[in-house]
Parts: structure tokens; C-alpha cells; sequence
């Protein structure tokens, strides 16, 4: 008999308001729809997402999103098994805005409620994109996330290590805000970055004096300020030249520092895991980046993984991962109530120390 399992899932805990309907008939997955209402534009002007301005746009675009994802999927509410909803970690005000929605639409419609972990439907998107089967090794890396994740289950992971200061994506963001490239900073900068020399400044390659997969990136965005401002004092201003030549450095620095610490992360989990062949998957909107994504691949290919990096859309925040993965607690018997709460903080390893400066801003964990 055909198994078929339909979940709706809803997202909201940065800056994208996103909805969408996930199917699985037989154990293979299907995206029937995913949409994403993405708030660069609200927030350009300040140079990053600010809390208040995202909240205030979840909770008026979540609905509207909900209804697209269900046209588009050509299914209604009660075609729905579970509506599954990003509770944490994120900006508080966006994942309150989602849980109530998700709420009321579970009331109105008698679904089954859950909620899931941001971080976990990040790290189980291989899952639903390539049927990557358990254990695999998990790189997220975005604007507010970096660590390594052993993912044995949809409820097990372990923790091998991450920044213990800015994600990668943030030192992006900041580095083009310095360089009044704009927002957000990751593609800009890389664009800059082709035209650059990557060996004109000699920028820190954090913590890889250090054993261990932890990482650090807010030197390296000191270093950038003060490679910068010596040039600034040198000449009153940046060419155009040196502009692209500081992007090129600082990415390079930052896809080194990746790559090592991936290195490492891939021998952990070879003592960890017993796998013939070995999977690294990535995700987050970092990932987008051809030089980090290919200092991966190079890591991967040495280590003997598999390298694994899911489209864009599903790297980037989307509620494709979050019904995906609701879908994957939903059947393994997982039930949420009224009782949900929305969490800024949810470390998915429970037992793993708390990373220095975790929390500090945004959607840090
Ligand atoms: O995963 P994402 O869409 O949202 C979260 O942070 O959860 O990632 C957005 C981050 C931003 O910081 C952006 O600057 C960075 O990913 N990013 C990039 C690139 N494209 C996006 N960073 C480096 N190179 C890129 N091409
Ligand atoms: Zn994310």
C-alpha cells in the first residue's frame, strides 16, 4: 500500500517569511511548493536585519505565504497531515509570529502540531533534497550559524565544533558594510572578490594554531577594518583596486579557515561514524560561495566523502526544511500542543558546552 505523508510548514525566524507544502509517497520526498518572502529590502538600509522591522513583517506576510504554498501545492488545509513550525532558535518577535500562526492554523483545521528546530531542518535538508541516508556530517554555515553536525536521526545530533564568535555570514556582512558595498554583504563581496588579488593582505586564519574544530571569525573582520583604514589614511580613500583585493583576501581567509577545520570535522567523524562511504553535506547561505564551496569539495575528495550541497534554494532559510523535517518527526511519532513555545535559543545538542558568545546577536546557537 502506498504511503503518503503531507506536511505544511511555516518559517520565520530571521529575515525570509516562508510557507510550504513537503510530500513523502513510499519514502521519496517531493517539494510541492515553497515559498519564500524575503525582507532585504526592509532592512537594507541598515546594513542588517533589525528584530523589530522582521517581526512586524512575519506576522503580517505569514499568512499570505501559507495561502500561495497551499495554491501552488493545489492541496487545501485538510489534505494537510501535520503543520509543522520553525520554535527556535531565531529572533524572538519572527518566531513568535510563526508559532501563533502555525497555532491557529492547527486549532482551525484539527492538524497535529509540530515544532521544529531551525537548525534541525537546515541540517536534515539533504534528506529531503538527495535521500541521504544516516549518519552524515553536516557544515552549516550561514548569517547566523556555523558549526559541524554529526546527524544520526532527525532527533540526534552532535555537535563537532563552530564558531564561538560571528558566523561566517555575519563577517560577510559586516566586511561589505565597512566597504559601503551594501546588504546583504556575502554575494557583493564575492563579486568584488574576482577581480581582487587574495594575497595582498595577510589576513588571520583564526584558532588553526589550535587543536579542535572551533572557530572564530570577529578578528578577521578587525583586521579588514584595520587593513582598511591604513589605506584610507595612506591616500584619503580606496581605489577601486584595493577595495576588490581586501574582498579577495578576507574570503580567502575565511574559505581557508573553513576548509581546515572541515578537514578536521571529516576525520572526527570518521572515528564516529562507520560509513563506507562517508557523506559531508552543506548548508546555509554561505554555502552559495564558489571559492568556499570549492575549498569544501577539495576536503571532501581528500578525506574520501562524498561532498554534498543542496540548491540554493534549500541552503538558503525556507520552510521546505521545516515541513521536511516536521514530516520526518511527524512520523516518527512526535506531537506538539498549545503548550509550544517559541525559543531564542535551542542548541540542538543537548549536551554539548555552551559556545562562548553564543546568543549574543540574532539567531546564534
Ligand atoms: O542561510 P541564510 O540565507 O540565512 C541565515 O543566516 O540563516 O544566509 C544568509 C547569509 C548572509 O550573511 C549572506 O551574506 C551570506 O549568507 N551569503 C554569502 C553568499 N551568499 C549569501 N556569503 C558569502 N558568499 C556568498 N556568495
Ligand atoms: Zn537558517
Amino acid at each position: 500500500m502506498t504511503e503518503t505523508v503531507t506536511v505544511l510548514g511555516l518559517e520565520s525566524s530571521c529575515d525570509d517569511t516562508a510557507a510550504a507544502v513537503v510530500r513523502r509517497v513510499d519514502g521519496v520526498p517531493e517539494v510541492l511548493s515553497s515559498v519564500v518572502w524575503g525582507q532585504d529590502a526592509l532592512h537594507a538600509d541598515f546594513g542588517g536585519v533589525v528584530p523589530e522591522i522582521a517581526a512586524r513583517a512575519h506576522a503580517e506576510r505569514l499568512d499570505i505565504c501559507v495561502e500561495r504554498a497551499l495554491q501552488q501545492a493545489g492541496v487545501g488545509l485538510n489534505n494537510m497531515d501535520a503543520i509543522a513550525v520553525t520554535a527556535g532558535p531565531g529572533l524572538i518577535g519572527g518566531v513568535l509570529s510563526g508559532v501563533m500562526c502555525a497555532k491557529g492554523l492547527a486549532v482551525g483545521s484539527g492538524k497535529p502540531l509540530i515544532g521544529v528546530n531551525h537548525l534541525a531542518g537546515h541540517a536534515l535538508t539533504p534528506r529531503m533534497t538527495d535521500q541521504v541516508a544516516y549518519p552524515y556530517l553536516m557544515l552549516l554555515v550561514s548569517g547566523g550559524h556555523c558549526q559541524f553536525l554529526a546527524v544520526y536521526s532527525e532527533d540526534r545530533f552532535q555537535r563537532l565544533g563552530g564558531t564561538i564568535d560571528d558566523a561566517p555570514g555575519e563577517a560577510f556582512d559586516k566586511t561589505a558594510k565597512l566597504l559601503g558595498l551594501g546588504y546583504p554583504g556575502g554575494p557583493l563581496v564575492e563579486k568584488e572578490a574576482l577581480t581582487g588579488d587574495a594575497k595582498r593582505f595577510k589576513f588571520p586564519r583564526p584558532l588553526l594554531n589550535r587543536p579542535g574544530q572551533d572557530m572564530s571569525f570577529s578578528g578577521l573582520k578587525t583586521a579588514l577594518r584595520r587593513a582598511r583604514d591604513v589605506l584610507v589614511d595612506e591616500k584619503n580613500g580606496l581605489t577601486v583596486q584595493d577595495r576588490a583585493d581586501l574582498c579577495a583576501s578576507f574570503q580567502l581567509a575565511v574559505a581557508d579557515t573553513l576548509a581546515e577545520k572541515t578537514r578536521r570535522a571529516c576525520l572526527v567523524f570518521q572515528g564516529l561514524a562507520d560509513t563506507r562511504k562517508p557523506v559531508l553535506a552543506v548548508a546555509g547561505g554561505v554555502a552559495a560561495n564558489s571559492v568556499i564551496r570549492g575549498g569544501l569539495q577539495r576536503v571532501a575528495d581528500g578525506c574520501g566523502f562524498e561532498f554534498l550541497a543542496p540548491p540554493l534554494q534549500y541552503c538558503t532559510d525556507n520552510a521546505a526544511m521545516i515541513a521536511w523535517a516536521g514530516l520526518e518527526r511527524f512520523t516518527k511519532g512526535h506531537r506538539d500542543d498549545l503548550t509550544l513555545a517559541a525559543r531564542p535559543r535551542w542548541p540542538l545538542d543537548r549536551d554539548a558546552a555552551p559556545m562562548l558568545g553564543s546568543g549574543k546577536k540574532g539567531a546564534k546557537a
